[in-house]
């Protein structure tokens, strides 16, 4: 196979888990690593034996085919703009972009040059939440009525040695982690047509609890408890809650309830988890896993999908279709919430493929 050559921009956190997991996946050619802080990017090629280089460098070299953009949600779209200015694909973590309208200006920017835009999250693509969507396909609890979803944790401020960005405007609860379970509902259900938001926020600052700042406060600039209702094309109703304002609770992570039974699926920020379905008013079983990606961290499996879907010209799965859906569902959230009313949505998208079963691990064509 073709192997596709990938510079990532941006060596904080969420890095290792890709340079974990990349040499899973053979068509995978990482070729160096840059951040605008040097030493971030020193230190990150010297733990995976890559080699660090500055950021012009690695936009220029010609062997590098797709730009991971690891940075700071509310860097995205410039650097993206960058990769596309070389003629570069450009995978991203999500957000795609803190605004709709940012969006937009990338995506119609990789138009113009022909490039892809590929977009985290695509823990939608593991083995749990591909065992989900067969099972709402071959209609086990009927056709989908409504549900709910949560995401409430105490903050990230008590992990995150640098977790200043998740209180600025385009993050907050629902930009960080609603895309998660917006990607999970979206490739179960298909697309939102509309949209009904209320947005709050508990504490004015934060404290940092771990790592060089620890203590330090923090400003609040972000609504920190939001909920939305969701209207899917379907006709499903979804209700949808993301918080950084909640010590403990004991929902699940999402329930759907449809017209011969009911499933709770497993958390969308992982890949592993059991979907459990019940006929009617019958017990729980645990469905039987059948997809790969399903017992560990493969977050790196939609820029693997992305870099096959250049080499035989097909459509990726984690595209900027259903990310741009994705902002706009979430952007609208927030919207109503403040406008307090409704809100109709203008972008749509396709459910991506499934993933296939058939294939030997790393290989998803
Ligand atoms: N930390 C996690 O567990 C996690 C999980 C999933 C997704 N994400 C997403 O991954 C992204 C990065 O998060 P993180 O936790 O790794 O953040 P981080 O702050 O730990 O790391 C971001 C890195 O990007 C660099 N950077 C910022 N702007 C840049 C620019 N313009 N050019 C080059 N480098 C730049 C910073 O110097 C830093 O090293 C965010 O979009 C976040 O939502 C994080």
């Amino acid at each position: 196979m073709r192997k596709i050559g990938i510079g990532i921009i941006g060596c904080g956190n969420i890095s290792d888990a890709y340079l974990t997991a990349s040499p899973g996946f053979p068509v995978l050619d990482i070729i160096s690593v840059a951040d605008i802080n040097p030493s971030a990017a020193d230190a990150k090629a010297a733990a995976f034996g890559l080699s660090a280089v500055p950021l012009a460098a690695l936009l220029a070299d010609p062997r590098i085919e797709i730009i991971l953009n690891l940075t700071t949600p509310q860097n995205h779209v410039q650097v993206g703009l960058q990769a596309v200015a070389h003629g570069k694909h450009v995978y991203s973590e999500k957000p795609l972009a803190t605004t709709l309208t940012d969006a937009e200006r990338l995506v119609s920017a990789a138009r113009e040059k022909n490039v892809r835009v590929g977009c985290a999250p695509d823990t939608f693509l593991g083995g749990s939440h591909q065992t989900a969507r067969r099972l709402i396909d071959d209609g086990v609890i009927g056709a989908v009525v409504a549900g709910s979803a949560f995401m409430q944790v105490p903050g990230h401020e008590l992990w995150h040695p640098n977790p200043d960005f998740y209180y600025k405007p385009g993050s907050g609860p629902l930009m960080d982690m609603g895309p998660y379970y917006l990607t999970c509902l979206v490739n179960l259900l298909g697309p939102v047509k509309s949209v009904v938001g209320q947005a709050k926020s508990a504490y004015d600052s934060r404290t940092i609890g771990s790592g060089a700042r620890e203590g330090q406060r923090i400003e609040v600039e972000v609504a920190t408890h939001v909920s939305g209702l969701l209207e899917f094309e379907s006709g499903a109703a979804i209700s949808l809650t993301t918080s950084f304002d909640v010590w403990k609770h004991d929902h699940n992570h999402i329930e759907l309830y449809g017209t011969t039974g009911s499933m709770i699926v497993p958390d969308p920020n992982r890949f592993e988890g059991e979907v459990k379905t019940a006929h009617r008013k019958e017990d729980w079983t645990v469905a039987q896993q059948i997809h790969p990606y399903g017992d560990g961290n493969y977050r790196i499996l939609g820029l693997a999908d992305m870099a096959e879907a250049i080499v035989s010209n097909r459509q990726h799965r984690a595209n900027q279709d259903i990310s741009l859906h994705v902002l706009e569902i979430m952007e609208s959230i927030l919207h109503s919430a403040s406008a307090g009313r409704r809100i109709e949505l203008t972008y749509s998208c396709a459910r991506p493929e499934p993933m296939r079963t058939d294939l030997p691990f790393g290989i998803l064509e």
